[in-house]
């Protein structure tokens, strides 16, 4: 057989000559091949190709190569994931399906997609679909000899800025947790350095297992982001709760998160109106009814809502906080200056209600320092506040397009933040567990840390637990999601 050897190809040369074979799904050989018939030297059938990787990449070759320029690194304006790699593991279950839909999403924010299936993963969809919807052939083998001359398991890991894990069977959770790397795709988690995402996806009963709890607290020790799983219906008829996988625009913000959280000015020329804090409701000019919260949740909306481009007003309750830059902000105390201040915010295209309003006032607020009397107990009359939520939601004239409201709950936390949605007339209610029991250290009222209960009319998310500063940004990305909507 004759054997053509191609000598002089340098790092840039090959890198091209690689990315165009990708992308046109073919191995290098074949590419050489086309790039030669292209050019006029069509190969004998029988004569093989083999390449040297030397030192110049002055070769004939690059001129035939024409403009295929390498993929570019760094974050363009306007594209939150442009220039992007990001390697897709599909794992074997019923939500691999909506992977493809990933797939659409990463490449629309700009990211250069590679897949890579289990065996599992290809009972659910066909390497043939994903690739299609990639752009370059899906891996699936270990020991394809076509992989191993293109692009080896090391080589994919590393070739990448991060690495995607949708869904993430329970049995590949374990794998990760124990280091184990008997498959393509195991391997590549392995051996890659990159940033990891997982998105859960798995039955109820196995989510909540405790050896999946416990996979799932080892993997987070060693760095592993995890979004999702959602509580909703399962694929299995009958079955609901835990282990829904994030739906596939979540895990798209999820990827954005992992290269330093770029929400990419989504929200320009969007008017956010956010309030915080707590109010307080004088009883005398020296005592008033409040609460605990801090005002951090509200404060790092606001902060996330500016940062994503939008024009911010917070109406903030007395909060120990410094106003966030780029800010407009009220300083209010009560709960009719907090209404009064919210009202003349107005208009506004987005209206989020984080304060933990005083829900009642003293009847009467003396003008002087109650004093102690002679009986020892004293009786407070108090008068129910009006509610600025709801007010607003059901404004008949300029109501802004996405009301939202938190509800803080020590009990029963879905169904009440259901019952308030309805009751208030609100779209979206972030629902946290404000209770002693909730396991957030410093609790959510006046601590760091939330854990959220998203509730649409949609359906329910569970948000796990992040930083304020995070659940601040996921609701941004997810608001800016829902304006790109017409
Ligand atoms: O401030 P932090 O320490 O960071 O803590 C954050 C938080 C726990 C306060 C925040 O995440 C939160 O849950 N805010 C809502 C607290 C609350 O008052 O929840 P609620 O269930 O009582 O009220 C439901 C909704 O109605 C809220 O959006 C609230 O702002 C709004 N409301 C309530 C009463 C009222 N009179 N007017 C209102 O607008």
């Amino acid at each position: 057989m004759a054997s053509l050897t191609i000598r002089g190809i340098g790092d840039d040369l090959k890198k091209r000559l690689k990315m165009r074979a990708i992308g046109n799904n073919r191995s290098m050989e074949e590419e050489i091949r086309h790039v030669l018939a292209d050019a006029g030297h069509p190969l004998d059938e029988r004569t093989s190709v083999v390449s040297r990787s030397l030192q110049s990449s002055a070769t004939p070759l690059a001129p035939m190569l024409g403009g295929q320029p390498a993929p570019q690194r760094g974050l363009p304006a306007g594209g939150s994931l442009a220039g992007r790699r990001v390697v897709l593991v599909i794992t074997g279950g019923i939500a691999a399906y909506k992977s493809l839909d990933l797939i659409r999403r990463l490449k629309e924010r700009g990211a250069m997609v590679r897949v890579v299936m289990t065996k599992a993963a290809q009972e659910f969809v066909t390497p043939l679909a994903a690739a299609a919807l990639a752009g370059e052939r899906a891996y699936t083998d270990m020991f394809d000899a076509a992989t191993e001359f293109d692009v080896g398991h090391i080589q994919i890991a590393r070739d990448t800025d991060a690495v995607v894990v949708s869904p993430c069977t329970a049995d590949f959770l374990a794998k990760i947790a124990l280091g184990l790397a008997d498959d393509l795709a195991s391997s590549v988690i392995l051996a890659t350095d990159k940033p990891i995402l997982i998105a859960p996806a798995m039955n109820p009963r196995m989510w909540r297992n405790a050896a999946t709890q416990r996979n799932l607290a080892r993997v987070r020790e060693d760095g592993v982001a995890i979004v999702g799983p959602n509580v909703g219906e399962m694929a299995e008829t009958g079955e609901a709760g835990i282990g829904r996988m994030a739906e596939p625009i979540e895990i798209a913000d999820a990827v954005s998160h992992l290269f330093g959280g770029a929400v990419a000015r989504s929200l320009v020329g969007t008017r956010v109106l956010i309030t915080s804090g707590p109010t307080h409701e004088a009883i005398d000019p020296v005592r008033y009814i409040a609460n605990r919260s801090s005002g951090k949740q509200g404060f790092a909306i606001a902060r996330a809502a500016a940062a994503a481009g939008a024009g911010v007003t917070l109406v903030a309750g007395p909060a120990a906080l410094p106003d966030p830059p780029g800010v407009k902000v009220a300083h209010v105390i009560s709960a009719r200056d907090m209404l009064a201040a919210v009202e003349h915010a107005l208009p506004a295209d987005v209206a989020i209600f984080a304060a933990a309003v005083a829900d009642w006032r003293a009847a009467r607020e003396d003008a002087h320092k109650i004093k102690k009397g002679p009986g020892g107990g004293r009786q407070l009359a108090l008068v129910e506040n009006p509610d600025i939520l709801a007010t607003i939601a059901h404004r008949a004239d300029g109501r802004p397009r996405l009301v939202i409201g938190f509800a803080a709950e020590t009990e029963q936390v879905v169904e009440n933040a259901k019952a308030k949605l309805a009751r208030k007339g609100c779209d979206w209610i972030l629902a946290n567990d404000v209770s002693p029991g909730s396991g957030i250290a410093g609790g959510v009222m006046g601590g760091d840390r939330n854990a959220i209960t998203l509730v649409t009319r949609d359906g329910v998310e569970i948000w796990p637990e992040q930083s304020k500063d995070e659940v601040a940004r996921r609701l941004i990305e997810r608001i800016a999601a829902e304006l790109s909507h017409p």
